[in-house]
């Protein structure tokens, strides 16, 4: 499974990455608004700290719109893969993008309809967001499950990145049907490396290794 890390703040990516763990990064405006930076400068950052693909948002509403900002922030780095909303607008770019060799992955995922037609167009992602399908009651992760099926039925290589990421069990889940990817914020990242257990266990080892002989 490969883990993307869900933020724009470089601090919290240049922490995780040294880990060896991170092997991509998401943003969205909403993440970048927190920064108080430029989308740009920060995209910058990112694609200097993680060799992996980092994922930049639209915000135009309309087709051609999209395409110019997609165009313009596939310049800043090769690794850049243009994150397009589910839209009806949306889709017609996110085929003009798979038609021009440009990374795509489509955000605002919530049900395997919309996900078959993102693997239809072919975009390399498609990210379900699994927190805010919990959120009204709905299960997330059955949503990543009924996409993993159907991408199977039609051999769809589109990967599936578990979007919305709450807690450790999120990943669990994912990992667990063998999804592609999951997207994860530098909080939750963290609180599934750490166990308390180990914790106790180091301090017990270290307690010990201090009342062996020397020589
Ligand atoms: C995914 O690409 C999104 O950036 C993100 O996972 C959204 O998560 P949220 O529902 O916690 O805002």
């Amino acid at each position: 499974m490969k883990f993307f890390l869900d933020t724009a703040n470089v601090d919290e990516i240049k922490k995780a990455a040294e880990t060896g763990l991170v092997d991509g990064i998401t943003t969205n405006p909403s993440l970048v608004a927190k920064t108080g930076r430029k989308y740009k400068d920060v995209l910058k950052d990112i694609c200097s700290i993680v060799n992996g693909p980092i994922s930049a948002e639209v915000v135009s509403e309309d087709t051609e719109g999209m395409l110019g900002e997609a165009r313009d922030l596939a310049r800043i780095h090769s690794n850049i893969v243009i994150k397009i909303p589910m839209t009806k607008q949306g889709l017609p770019a996110a085929k003009k993008l798979v038609s021009q060799g440009i990374p795509v992955n489509m955000t605002l995922v919530f049900s395997p309809l919309q996900a078959l037609v993102c693997g239809k167009l072919g975009v390399d992602y498609v990210s379900p967001f699994i927190g805010r399908l919990d959120d009204i009651s709905h299960y997330g992760i059955e949503l990543v499950s009924d996409i993993m099926e159907i991408y199977d039925n039609y051999n769809i290589d589109t990967e599936i990145i578990v979007a919305s990421v709450r807690h450790p069990l999120h990943i669990l889940d994912a990992a667990k049907i063998g999804a592609h990817i999951a997207t994860v914020p530098a909080a939750v990242f963290e609180k599934m490396i750490l166990h308390p257990l180990t914790d106790k266990g180091m301090e017990m080892f270290l307690a010990d290794a201090a009342k062996i002989p020397s020589n």
